[in-house]
């Protein structure tokens, strides 16, 4: 008799209706730039990419998340798509794509790639029509023209501020030469915002969407996605002083959240459910509470959300318990996954975050003058530590590139090398986030470590990142790199993904202790030692000695 195990195994990318892959991946972000260059420009790029995939293999990740490779004049690293169906020469051609996602299903890997549907690139055919069409044409009616305030216009339409830094609007000339309209940008001046209540945006993306998902792409990261839709009359808001920039923590924000964002998602969720093989979406809806997040993911919606509640969840065990249960309560509650995840390209790394010694308000980044810098060792203790728990909760999780290589935040960055739009809207106020962005080192002894071939690299890699290079972790078992192979394995051998939760009583409150399945779980997240309970240990964040559980370890045991 076959069992379902042995047909996942022998057909891991079964288009049988029903396998719903995404509710347990473990799925790994490529930032494609920063990954592996094979040109030697020292841009990362796709066929990078497709020769690491046994080194993915072997981490043991069912699925890649790639951030954008579309065509793009990389104002924002490729978040401003100037042709959303062609890959930037800079990575590689379609052809290298298709190459890539081939030898990737052939392993068993699945492939999401990044949407951007909130903004184009300025240099998008449409945006550069609706700069030559002028004031009422259907050109400008694709995104968000509007005249100004003032006597002669010159005050921009409302007082929104761009997620960047600086205002969201900015005033074109029109083709007689005077100051005319002016044009929404949530981001860079480089990004202007759709108009999503354009029936002819939302069918461009319908286009888009079959595009990818005929070229045999498992689903989308779709960028931005509480943002798409904006309240009507484009009211004037202004945050609070502390507010978060992507809208972590406020309600009733004009640009993000708005009801009507929904509608798009189920017009998307039908398309993919025309095609085989659970195609999956993935919003990236920064919202202040999983229930607040969970609306993304209702049964005719997406399939996942980011838990940036979780991500902006501080190392406290109370409060890593309650962002817990709030979000497995919230997203079972309409029948989806939780996801979990510590790092990505837009966040401080969690090597870093999570020993940071003063507050580091999202997106602000860290430099050399930033107060609070953090102390490197109790950081990557606990990153380890973070990691060994999220990796046991049931759901699906997601990896940055790098972060199974302990990679910390670069944090000396020179300042003539940072690219951030971030860092050149505040003048230098804010880093923004290219220290999370430095490529990966694949090699203590080659130039660039093993980025690439010629030894260039886009950001300068710090020359500590030699005894982090993935060569001389690979076969050493205490490497972070090997604790990320030993959790992937056992987690997949214990299918906690699709597992339970349930907590354990009787420790210390600043100890994490719970069960999924016959595996248990403790982290200690207090200073002191704990005794080291009972059971066959899988995994530990750090060795274990004299029977105890050292202060910022986790550990996985099988039940005794
Ligand atoms: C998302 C991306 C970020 C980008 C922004 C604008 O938050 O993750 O990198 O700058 O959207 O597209």
């Amino acid at each position: 008799m076959t069992t379902p195990d042995l047909a996942e195994r022998f057909d891991p990318l079964s288009s049988r209706r029903g396998a719903e892959w995404w509710r347990t991946a473990v799925i790994y972000q490529i930032y494609p730039r920063s990954f592996a260059d094979s040109s030697g420009d020292g841009i990362g790029d796709l066929p990078g990419v497709t020769a690491h995939l046994d080194d993915l293999s072997d981490l043991g990740v069912d699925a890649l998340w790639l951030s954008p490779f579309q065509r793009s004049p990389q104002k924002d690293a490729g978040y401003d798509v100037a042709d959303y169906c062609d890959v930037d020469p800079i990575f590689g051609t379609l052809a290298d794509f298709d190459d890539m996602l081939e030898h990737a299903h052939g392993r068993g890997i699945r492939v999401i790639v990044d949407l951007v549907p909130n903004h184009s690139s300025d240099q998008h055919e449409w945006f550069q029509a609706a700069l030559s069409a002028g004031p009422g044409s259907r050109e400008r009616a694709r995104y968000l023209f509007r005249e100004g305030k003032g006597r002669r216009g010159e005050l921009p339409p409302n007082n929104w501020e761009s997620v960047f830094g600086g205002p969201a609007w900015t005033r074109v000339i029109e083709a007689d030469g005077t100051p005319g309209q002016w044009y929404l940008h949530l981001f860079d001046t480089s990004q202007p915002d759709f108009d999503w209540s354009n029936e002819e945006v939302r069918e461009e993306f319908r286009r888009i969407l079959r595009f990818w998902l005929d070229r045999g792409v498992d689903g989308f990261r779709v960028d931005v996605a509480h943002g798409l839709v904006k309240a009507a009359g484009l009211p004037d808001y202004t945050p609070p002083a502390d507010a978060a920039s992507m809208g972590g923590e406020e309600d009733d924000v004009p640009y993000w959240g708005q009801p009507g964002v929904h509608d798009v998602y189920r017009d998307w969720h039908g398309i993919l459910a025309e095609y085989d093989g659970d195609r999956a979406l993935c919003a990236e809806a920064w919202r202040p509470t999983p229930d607040d997040t969970a609306l993304w993911v209702r049964p005719d919606e997406m399939h996942q959300a980011f838990n940036f509640p979780y991500l902006t969840t501080e190392w406290d065990a109370a409060e890593l318990r309650t962002v817990i249960d709030e979000s497995l309560r919230a997203f079972s509650a309409v029948g989806a996954p939780s996801t979990w995840v510590l790092s990505n390209h837009d966040v401080v790394r969690h090597a870093s975050r999570l020993a940071l010694t003063a507050e580091n308000p999202q997106g602000h980044g860290i430099g050399p003058l930033s107060a609070g810098k953090p102390i490197a060792a109790l950081g990557l203790r606990r990153a380890r530590a973070a990691s060994t728990v999220m990796l046991a909760l049931p759901g699906s999780a997601y990896i940055f590139q790098g972060e199974e290589l302990g990679l910390p935040e670069a944090v000396d960055l020179p300042d003539d090398a940072r690219q951030d739009p971030t860092w050149f809207r505040t003048a230098g106020e804010r880093y923004g986030r290219d220290g999370c962005r430095v490529p990966v080192p694949w090699s203590s002894t080659e130039p660039a470590f093993g980025f690439s071939p010629t030894g260039e690299s886009w950001l300068p890699q710090p020359a500590s990142w030699a005894v982090l290079a993935r060569d001389l972790q690979q076969d050493d078992s205490a490497s972070t790199l090997s604790l990320y192979r030993t959790l992937l394995a056992a987690r997949r051998a214990h299918r906690l993904g699709a597992g339970a939760l349930e907590w354990i009583g009787g420790f210390p409150s600043d100890v994490l202790a719970f069960r999924n399945g016959n595996v248990t779980v403790v982290a200690n997240i207090g200073d002191a030692a704990i005794p080291l309970p009972q059971g066959n240990v899988i995994a530990a964040s750090e060795p274990l000695d004299g029977g105890e559980l050292p202060a910022d370890t986790a550990v996985w045991l099988e039940n005794a």
